[in-house]
């Protein structure tokens, strides 16, 4: 991509540093307190009225420790023999299976013959967990397993010390460091989803990683992950977009980035939380393949990422609780992913004690619901396994992934101590250290990376415009700071840089449009002119008569549901821009015949009032951009970055043209059923399924420059002998993987098998990137969706150059999940497959070889 020169980057640092010094700072402070409260014991009764009371075994001592279980009891208790999951690991082959320790990944490809193995790692990391346990009494072990309470500690969420382990500090958010200060706003997770970069993804997460530690932070709550199943989605933005495969690239490498800095990474939310109504009473029913090709997917990249900790979610699955739930944590997590790190529970999740049998590790924030003083761990834990109930082999194990996360990340070794105050945003710790480093440089690449160009009439790149608009508040800074409302919690008066909740962090600087242009219109001797009132439609419209360009920037802003911002609890109530951006652009094209379109959305907007007005000459999809955002939006107007961002989701025609909508509605008591009727057909195998044309398809994006495909083969790789031939065998005659141990991740599934290639030329005038993408199609008889994402990779190509591209499949890419066996199995018939700029413009079309 064309870069920007070095003088201009320090051109913009300098300002960006003397901004900094009159930023305004509101008093931001973790404030989840409004978190609606977890349901209560007597209220879940409902919502387990299959769940069995518990019978046992255990006798009358017993007895009364039940009644300190307040909530529902799902379990037959002590008869449960637990596993300690998982131990095996596959016998490292370098360089394909090397041994890795976190803080020294494999370094980033698309094409990559390595898959890590953090076996040996985490046995190490667990003898020395079972060391220093070895001499821990059960209250201490209890106390590693359970949070200090809300509020009670500098972060926000805190294990005491317990002997020589010196308690743990655990933080939001996935975009940086939450409530504190001299920390990076980095992009969201949806716009380095936008980059299809796995070294830009990379990138973030090692340079938040870096920051984590460097204010102390053991467990950083990140990255989110959840799909965006559901276009309004509140919490969308936090995560990676519609489809597994990019989604789980995205937390693979933001992971891997994240723990090469130091901190433990923690794949969130686990599972099925796909809306914010209700979150905490609803019940996401999800049948079985549709939970593992879809859903799990980014899960289980993590955990081949090696990550540390997972956090269980707030709502139900199929009936039972996330944090309580057998099925998805002991089998589908510990069991089939071979996960060996810690779970711990979304904010007062955790739902009774008994759900440490489920395969919980960890309870958050510890007590019961904020402030109530009481916890489903801490001493009943402690009674349960006194008397028996809880086997003392589990709370061991419980502690011991605790502790080994924290020695497999060197975490003993000099980690710094927690310089953050997370409730008291003026306390000076807060600006102790300062961790910003230079990533406002990775900030504003991805910024610019992550934006997407929709339609370009000419009228971009922009080359030294004699005058130029500036129009609507989205442009400007906000009125009253970069940190108007606590968590971003508010309607923005400015840019939107992030979405609001738990999700967010304070904006040390935040550099606008308005800021970013005016110093380039410096540097080109352009006029400028701004409006940034979004109501005063006649007032727009004369402001743009007789310029050269009219850019009209407009957002749509979404959250996490503890705050409610104009009417949307979490989730958007629509699709439509903010401040009837609509309206606005409107008014604006009828008045100025190079109208550009600038978006700053949490996700898929309609377009459709005006994407199709002549007047309306270009669309920049610029994403959400961190404190850098104007900046980003600058370099790709201007041309300073040719863009090459693609859509990590479909942007419909209209809202009922999606698979899957927002489930209202219920009392306060009632558990909403959401079902995932549309299986695995979500997002654009929905569109592709029922032949809905879209407005913009998954994967489009447009370049300043084009490109042309050429000369595509595949081959089967040759899998050399000592990689579980028996197994890779077996899955060629039609046979399914085992139901074992790390069954999911195994090396053999995972190694590469096929190997694409073809050349990308660029056929335009200008230095571009382009991100091939490739989609398989199964036989019918498979019943899978028509195409789904299997690789993508980004290339940068000199106009007349060709460049020789090459994508790997492993066998699990082209498996299906058979339910029936509980494997990956290939489907019978031929397989084929489309390489192309995006999920409906394939240029190259081939078959799997049987
Ligand atoms: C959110 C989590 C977050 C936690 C701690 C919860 O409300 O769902 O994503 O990590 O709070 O702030």
């Amino acid at each position: 991509m064309a870069r920007r020169s070095l003088s201009f980057v320090l051109l913009l640092v300098s300002y960006a540093a003397a901004s900094n010094s009159s930023a305004a700072i509101s008093t931001p402070s973790a404030s989840n307190s409004s978190t609606p409260v977890m349901t209560s014991t007597n209220s879940m009764t409902s919502a387990n009225m299959s769940t069995s009371v518990v019978t046992t075994s255990t006798t009358s001592s017993m007895t009364s420790y039940l009644a300190t279980e307040t909530g529902p009891l799902t379990l037959p208790i002590s008869q449960y023999s637990f596993t300690p999951f998982p131990t095996p690991t596959l016998a490292p082959e370098p360089p394909i299976f090397p041994a890795t320790d976190p803080l020294y990944p494999p370094p980033v490809s698309a094409d990559s013959m390595v898959v890590p193995d953090f076996a040996p790692a985490w046995a190490a990391a667990y003898a020395k967990a079972k060391a220093m346990i070895s001499n821990f009494t059960i209250q201490q072990k209890v106390n590693v397993t359970t949070g200090v309470g809300w509020a009670n500690g500098l972060c926000v969420g805190n294990i005491p010390p317990v002997g020589d382990f010196p308690g743990l500090c655990l933080q939001d958010s996935p975009l940086g460091i939450r409530d504190t200060d001299l920390v990076t706003s980095f992009p969201a997770g949806i716009t380095a989803a936008s980059t299809w970069n796995r070294a830009l993804m990379r990138a973030r997460g090692l340079a938040i990683g870096q920051e984590n530690r460097m204010k102390g932070v053991n467990i950083a709550l990140g990255p989110m992950m959840n799909i965006g199943r559901i276009a309004q989605g509140g919490r969308n933005w936090e995560g990676f977009g519609a489809d597994p495969f990019l989604s789980g690239e995205a937390a693979y490498e933001t992971i891997l980035g994240l723990q090469a800095g130091g901190v433990q990474a923690t794949a969130k939310h686990y599972i099925n939380n796909e809306q914010e109504w209700k979150r905490t009473q609803e019940s996401s029913n999800v049948d079985d393949r549709t939970e593992h090709e879809i859903y799990a997917q980014p899960f289980m990249r993590s955990v081949m990422a090696g990550v540390s900790s997972v956090m269980c979610s707030y709502n139900l699955i199929n009936d039972t609780y996330a944090c309580n739930n057998n099925k998805t944590l002991n089998d589908m997590m510990k069991r089939e992913f071979g996960f060996q790190g810690f779970i711990q529970s979304d904010w007062s999740a955790t739902m009774n004690t008994l759900s440490a049998v489920a395969g919980l590790d960890m309870t958050m924030p510890g007590d019961i619901t904020f402030d109530s003083g009481t916890s489903y761990f801490g001493q009943n834990l402690t009674d349960f396994v006194m008397n028996g109930t809880i086997t003392e082999q589990r709370l061991d194990d419980m502690a011991t992934r605790i502790i080994a996360a924290w020695y497999y990340m060197h975490q003993d070794e000099n980690y710094p101590n927690a310089t953050v105050s997370s409730f008291d945003f003026y306390n000076p710790i807060n600006r102790e250290v300062n961790a910003q480093s230079d990533h406002y440089i990775i900030v504003r690449e991805i910024g610019a990376a992550g934006t997407v160009l929709l339609k370009n009439e000419g009228a971009l790149p922009l080359c030294k415009p004699k005058s130029i608009v500036l129009v609507g508040s989205d442009a400007a800074p906000p009125v009253s700071g970069p940190n108007e409302y606590s968590d971003q919690g508010g309607d923005p008066s400015g840019i939107l840089a992030m979405g609001w909740g738990s999700g967010t962090n304070n904006f040390t600087y935040l550099i606008s449009p308005y800021e970013a242009i005016q110093a380039r219109a410096r540097v080109d001797q352009t006029s400028v002119f701004w409006n940034f009132d979004d109501w005063n439609l006649a007032k727009a419209g004369n402001s743009v008569i007789g310029m050269e360009a009219a850019i009209v920037f407009i957002n749509s802003d979404s959250g996490e549901g503890y705050i409610t911002v104009d009417g949307n609890a979490g989730d958007r109530q629509n699709l439509t821009a903010w401040h009837e951006g609509d309206q606005l652009i409107l008014a604006v094209a009828a008045q100025n015949n190079n109208t550009i379109v600038v978006t700053n959305s949490v996700g898929p907007l309609i377009l459709e009032p005006w994407v199709e007005h002549p007047n309306v000459t270009a669309i920049v999809w610029a994403n959400l951009g961190g404190n850098e955002a104007g900046n980003a939006i600058t370099d790709i107007l201007y041309g300073a970055w040719n863009p090459s961002g693609k859509l990590p989701y479909t942007i419909a025609k209209s809202p009922a043209d999606y698979p899957a909508q927002l489930v209202t509605g219920g009392t306060a008591a009632d558990i909403l059923s959401i079902n995932y009727t549309e299986g695995l057909l979500i997002d654009y195998r929905w569109f592709d399924a029922q032949n809905i044309t879209p407005r913009y398809e998954f994967g489009f994006g447009l370049s300043y420059t084009t490109f042309e495909y050429s000369d595509l083969a595949i081959m089967k790789i040759n899998p050399a002998d000592y990689v579980q031939m028996d197994l890779i065998q077996n899955w060629e005659n039609g046979g399914a993987s085992p139901i074992a141990e790390g069954s999911s991740t195994a090396l053999w599934l995972h190694i590469p098998a096929y190997r694409v290639t073809f050349n990308v030329k660029n056929t335009g005038s200008l230095y571009g990137g382009e991100i091939p993408q490739l989609y398989i199609h199964h036989p019918l008889s498979a019943a899978e969706p028509p195409s789904i994402l299997k690789g993508f990779t980004n290339v940068e190509v000199s106009p007349g150059q060709t460049t020789s591209v090459s994508i790997t499949l492993s066998r699990y890419d082209v498996s299906i999940w058979d339910v029936v066996r509980q494997g990956w199995a290939k489907p019978e018939g031929t397989i084929t497959f489309s390489v192309g700029a995006s999920s409906r413009d394939f240029r190259l079309n081939g078959t799997i070889p049987a």
